[in-house]
């Protein structure tokens, strides 16, 4: 893509940058008529090309942190900073083009075409005829649509469909910064998953700052670089990775959020491919259950447990062997964990 004068980006005052930090400042929200602020004093960074998580119980303020973002919302108190520069200086309109915003409700135009939709940022901006169509294909064949959508009209595709749409629209003017409000809440299981994988395949190649907020803490985890977790009252509980929150909790709160599976859970992040070791014996055993090296710890705890075996075969995606993963293994890696935080 090229950028030039019709750049909303660079009009909106944030710099130009494939990728922006975001400082959260002491950032506070106060609805008017509220006696207790909505977000109270969040402070957090969250580093440049990451997809932060923003996770918290329904009313923790979630929707109001994003919408303090692309200031369709003013702060009461305290700052944002985008890739250095406040959320308060900014001119408003440009900065909500400058920022991809994706809702759970999507917010298609029922009465514009596939095309049309994706294209609304662009054609505010006065894009060439040309380049707008160009861009169109490029979207769509971004978030994997055939480009015969193009002419549709968005009650003649499925709700995953229109979602994907939805992001292909938020990516149109190629932000840095992206703004994904559930996107995958109102998914069936197996949609949503398939798009959460589908987007972490894409974050990829297009690397921008991505706050997604959910309230299901194992997306979190799956979609998370890192995770922030709000509690009551939009206050911040705890900000780190995956990995920090499962090993290390700062408090109940915390741990009851990550849930009393958190050993397990840690599990998850790890792959087969972190653990394996080579093992000769291999060879005498043709029946010995065979996983990918990609897959999770957690995954291989579970076929252990399923087939009688007391240790996996971990393979390489072009078939070849690795090594093996017993499950004294598996459960040394569970311990290691327990030894230093306590972990269940
Ligand atoms: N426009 C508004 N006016 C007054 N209070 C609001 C408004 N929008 C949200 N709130 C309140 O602010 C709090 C946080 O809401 P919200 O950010 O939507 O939470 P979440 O997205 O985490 O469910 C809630 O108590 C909600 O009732
Ligand atoms: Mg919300």
């Amino acid at each position: 893509m090229t950028h030039d004068e019709t750049d909303p980006i660079a009009a909106s005052g944030v710099r130009r940058q494939s990728q922006v930090e975001i400082e959260f400042r002491n950032a506070t929200k106060r609805y008017p008529g509220q006696e207790a602020p909505a977000i109270s004093n969040l402070s957090f960074t969250i580093p440049a090309g990451v997809i932060c998580c923003l996770v918290g119980p329904s009313g923790g303020g979630k929707t109001t942190t994003m919408m303090l973002v692309n200031r369709l919302i003013d702060l009461t108190d305290g700052d944002i900073l985008i890739g250095g520069a406040s959320v308060r200086s900014a001119n408003t309109t440009e900065l909500r083009r400058a920022i991809g915003y994706v809702i759970q409700q999507i917010g298609l135009f029922p009465h514009m075409t596939i095309a049309g939709n994706i294209a609304v940022v662009p054609k505010l901006l006065g894009w060439p005829r040309a380049r707008i169509r160009e861009r169109v294909l490029e979207l769509l064949n971004l978030v994997q649509l055939d480009r015969s959508y193009a002419g549709r009209y968005p009650a003649q595709l499925s709700g995953g469909q229109q979602q994907r749409i939805g992001l292909a629209r938020a990516l149109a003017v190629d932000p840095p910064l992206m703004l994904m409000d559930e996107p995958f809440g109102a998914l069936d299981p197996i949609t949503r998953s398939a798009l959460q994988d589908e987007f972490l395949k894409l974050q990829e190649r297009i690397n921008k700052t991505v706050i997604f907020v959910t309230h299901d803490i194992d997306e979190a985890i799956k979609m998370g670089d890192r995770i922030a977790v709000l509690r009551e009252g939009g206050i911040l509980a705890q900000f780190g990775t995956a990995d920090d929150l499962l090993a290390h909790p700062v408090d109940d709160y915390v741990a009851d959020f990550v849930g009393a599976d958190r050993g397990l859970k840690r599990l998850s992040l790890r792959r087969m491919r972190d653990i394996v070791h080579p093992d000769p014996s291999l060879e005498a055993k043709p029946n010995v259950p065979t996983i990918s090296a990609d897959a999770s710890l957690r995954v291989g705890l579970s076929r252990l447990f399923t087939t009688d075996a007391s240790a996996v075969r971990v393979t390489e995606n072009d078939g070849t062997t690795l090594g093996a993963v017993t499950l004294d293994e598996l459960r040394e890696a569970v311990a290691a964990h327990r030894r230093t935080d306590g972990a269940p």
